[in-house]
């Protein structure tokens, strides 16, 4: 049997919802009960975590790799095996397998025909760069990083609205991270789910000098998954239904006028749909907390500092878990950020400092 090994690399950063996703129609090909906006400007965000200090952008490296030498599908988390048995994965594959293309590399004599994918099998290595499954929305990126490799290495033909669609089956979330810029999901009402998928409002220069920072208050996993807890709180929650019906869809209008660069009205959706999103977390039952206090001290000091402004400078918003995702209006309003949130939650005293510049100019640019 001949040796060769064809790859493929793929680099996603993490997609933020500004307007939540958060109950499902269709548990298994992941449908939504309503629309959702997520957005990822020109820069990827930076992160800050408290304890230990550390200051990254935030992605996920995908590389796929098909070899007649494989005999069976495989993949790695940050370097630890998984397995791929679980039908996210199973149907992420499957789709794109079925719509994979005649692939050739002359200068390796590598002749792949569209048929015999069915029969070569793909290694997957994927790497975080952040804590995986603390509510930063790894698999948003991870799903939506593993569709787009393999949809290059097996020539895929399809564009990033009908990948939309396989990265949704994937994880909800997923389906709006294949663009950049700001994204709406949209619900569709279709049972196959084929007109449930994400499209770009507006691409990530749109909006260039908007700022993400997120501040990892824990890296510890959650304690209740997204869709368990989704399952409980469409299941007994009251209040959900009356997000889904009458608030979500006024805010999603509200929201792709406000994306034309209008920062307060985007700042106060944002908050006011996160903060929504974790009262009906607390109107579930069992109630499901995920932030904590220093997640609400966050809240509280975003709040006072857009107050004593007059106009909002940051918008704050948690997904599910305690970490703050902050939208700075601008590089200036970021860098205090960085500096206020550092006095707030000073690090602790072991730490290097001399690794860590506060509004350095250069990781702002
Ligand atoms: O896509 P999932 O299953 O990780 O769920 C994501 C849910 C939220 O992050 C809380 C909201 C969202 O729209 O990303």
């Amino acid at each position: 049997q001949k040796k060769w090994v064809l790859m493929a690399t793929a680099q996603t950063p993490t997609n933020i919802a500004v307007i939540k996703y958060w109950g499902k129609r269709d548990e298994t090909l992941i449908l939504t009960i309503t629309a959702a906006i997520g957005m990822r400007p020109w820069f990827y965000p930076l992160m800050i975590s408290v304890s230990p200090l550390i200051q990254t952008t935030f992605c996920t490296t995908t590389t796929v790799a098909v070899s007649p030498l494989f005999h069976q599908d495989r993949m790695w988390l940050n370097g630890k095996e998984m397995s791929l048995s679980g039908i996210r994965y199973q149907n992420c594959l499957r789709e794109i397998r079925s719509r994979a293309n005649d692939v050739e590399d002359e200068k390796k004599g590598i002749k792949i025909e569209k048929k015999d994918w069915e029969k070569l099998h793909v290694h997957i290595a994927s790497y975080n760069n952040f804590p995986t499954a603390a509510g930063l929305a790894s698999s948003a990126a991870g799903f939506a990083c593993l569709v787009f490799a393999l949809a290059k290495l097996m020539n895929v033909k399809d564009d990033e609205g009908k990948l939309s669609t396989i990265a949704r089956q994937g994880s909800g979330s997923a389906c709006r991270s294949l663009f950049g810029g700001f994204v709406k999901w949209i619900t569709g009402n279709k049972e196959d789910g084929s007109d449930s998928f994400s499209v770009q409002l507006a691409d990530e220069k749109h909006w260039d000098d908007l700022v993400i920072i997120i501040a990892v208050v824990s890296s510890r996993q959650k304690e209740t998954s997204s869709t368990t807890g989704m399952r409980e709180s469409v299941e007994t929650s009251m209040f959900i239904e009356h997000r889904a019906k009458d608030v979500v869809p006024q805010r999603i209008i509200q929201m792709e006028e406000a994306i034309t660069r209008d920062f307060p009205s985007v700042a106060r959706l944002t908050c006011a749909d996160s903060n929504q999103f974790h009262a009906v977390c607390l109107d579930t039952c069992p109630p499901i907390f995920y932030m904590n206090d220093t997640s609400h001290r966050i809240i509280s000091y975003v709040e006072k500092w857009n107050r004593s402004e007059g106009t909002p400078q940051v918008a704050y918003t948690f997904d599910a878990g305690p970490n703050a995702v902050l939208i700075a209006r601008n590089r200036n309003i970021a860098t205090q950020l960085l500096q206020r949130l550092l006095f707030y939650f000073p690090p602790p005293l072991d730490t290097d400092l001399n690794s860590y510049v506060l509004g350095d100019a250069s990781i702002l640019k």
